[in-house]
């Protein structure tokens, strides 16, 4: 069967991109294969984990290109040249602008670590939203997968789960528990769900 042509963008440690390969590679993603890992940071470990794993990687940076627009037409270039059908951002810290998510409307999906919509949107990525969860004394937050539009955290979720918070949490603590109990969970799930649903319609408008 003809497998959609995933690329993951990343920008740090990468454990959502090992994640969606350890799917991969016990089937749990079997409508979709990894092609290609970009990162738009050339120190990134992720770039090691996609190395590793024998995955083609292209680093590139906004600072070299001087515009968020060369940035993007950069990127987009590379995913034509790997036929890419999926795009999967996994902690990937740079917020695309209309001009390259119009180009990709429900191809590109996101995790965000927290229930949307509460503790989502401009300046919450990373340990930030999971302190902000803690300051505000929620005591239930979760992850999310949703697709990519131009409103920040603002396109149709895809799948949720929640994670309870425990008293003594700190953000790193957190961190881990929402990454553990849901990120590395519903990210290869809904990346297959997607995945085999354009093979399915065969929409394939990239290739
Ligand atoms: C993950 O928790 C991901 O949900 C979050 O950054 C972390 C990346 O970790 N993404 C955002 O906050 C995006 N708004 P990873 O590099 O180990 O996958």
């Amino acid at each position: 069967m003809d497998k959609a042509r995933i690329a993951v963008l990343v920008s740090g440690g990468g454990t959502n991109l090992q994640a969606l390969i350890n799917a991969q590679n016990k089937g749990i993603i079997s409508s979709g294969q990894i092609a290609l890992v970009i990162s738009n940071n050339p120190n990134a470990f992720a770039l090691k984990r996609a190395a590793k794993a024998g995955i083609p990687t292209a680093v590139i940076t906004k600072s070299e290109l001087g515009s968020q627009q060369a940035f993007e037409e950069r990127i987009k270039k590379e995913l034509q040249s790997y036929q890419i059908d999926l795009i999967v951002l996994a902690g990937f810290m740079s917020i695309l602008s209309k001009n390259f998510t119009a180009d990709f409307p429900e191809r590109i999906v996101n995790v965000h670590p927290s229930l949307i919509p509460a503790f989502c949107g401009k300046g919450y990525y990373g340990l930030r939203v999971h302190e902000e969860a803690l300051k505000y004394g929620v005591t239930v937050t979760g992850a999310t997968v949703h697709f990519v539009n131009e409103i920040p955290d603002g396109g149709r979720i895809i799948l949720q789960k929640a994670v309870k918070i425990k008293e003594g949490d700190t953000p790193e603590i957190l961190q881990k528990r929402v990454m553990k109990q849901a990120e590395w969970k519903i990210l290869p799930e809904a990346v297959e769900q997607v995945s085999k649903k354009l093979m399915n319609n065969r929409k394939v408008v990239l290739r």
